[in-house]
């Protein structure tokens, strides 16, 4: 029976960690997951791994496989050359727990800060209409599954290039799913450029190419959104309009030179 070696990451951040090699009978249809749970089965009960599905639905055995963030479930044996050595790994990008597991807990705080939904007041749901290219829109970007690959890859968070905030093209899909919903009425723009770090992101794709959802992150999220913060903060006519509407606010309460003296 064909054999592939597979080095799997063993160990926690206190004791530090290896690559350590398991020799693993391959039959037809097996997946990265597959393996690893022969491992388990075969010798090394305690090795440890999340995942849940085994479907690629439920985004939980995110991992890193030969260097490239994957689903282990969705990634098949058959896909690696005869004697090519399989590597998997914990995503780097996160704070590492044990073995394949990662602390991906600051995603869900990020999400928190994200301004939920706010449809209009006063409009009932059964009132609201819109168009199916509308819906077709918003709904791309539903079909996320939380995997984090994206956050793993994008080098602003995994080289922390930054020290301001940088929420990842997982959350710039979030933020675009609500702003382009045509029943949403919230404005994220400021929070995405601020505390979103938005204009950190240079457009490198590096996270569409391995989402599992095939969500056009970069063309259909980011780069909309990049456009609606450049309208909001750099247009010349919403620049003057602000400062025409500030200076009229001054002289209507009398905070302006005259009005001081
Ligand atoms: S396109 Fe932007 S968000 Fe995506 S990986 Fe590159 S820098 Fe990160
Ligand atoms: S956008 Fe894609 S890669 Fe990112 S978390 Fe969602 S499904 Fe995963
Ligand atoms: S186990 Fe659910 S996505 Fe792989």
């Amino acid at each position: 029976m064909r054999e592939v070696r597979l080095h799997v990451y063993r160990g926690g951040p206190e004791e530090g960690g290896a690559l350590v090699e398991y020799a693993v009978p391959v039959e037809e249809g097996m997946v990265v997951l597959d393996a690893i749970h022969w491992v388990q089965a075969h010798g090394a009960p305690d090795l440890a791994v999340r995942w849940n599905c085994k479907a690629a639905k439920c985004g939980s055995c995110s991992a890193e496989v030969n260097g490239r963030p994957r689903l282990m479930c969705k990634t098949r044996l058959s896909d690696f050359a005869d004697g090519e050595t399989i590597v998997v790994e914990p995503l780097r990008t996160f704070p590492h727990v044990r073995d394949l597991v990662a602390d991906v807990s600051w995603n869900y705080e990020v999400n928190r800060s994200i301004t939920p939904f706010t449809p209009p007041t006063g409009a009932p749901e059964e009132a609201w209409r819109w168009q199916q290219e509308d819906i077709e829109r918003v709904q791309e970007f539903r079909k996320c599954i939380e995997c984090f690959l994206c956050q793993d890859v994008c080098h602003v968070l995994r080289n922390h290039e930054t020290r301001d905030p940088f929420i990842g093209p997982r959350f710039f899909v979030r933020s675009a799913a609500l702003e382009m919903h045509p029943m949403d009425r919230a404005d994220r723009t400021r929070v995405l450029r601020e505390e979103g770090g938005i204009g950190y992101c240079n457009i490198t794709k590096c996270c569409t190419e391995v989402c599992p959802e095939h969500i056009g992150i970069t063309d259909n999220a980011i780069i909309p959104l990049k456009e609606r913060v450049a309208d909001v903060y750099y247009d010349p006519l919403r620049i003057l309009w602000r400062k025409l509407s500030a200076l009229a606010g001054r002289r209507s309460t009398g905070s302006g030179a005259g009005g001081a003296a």
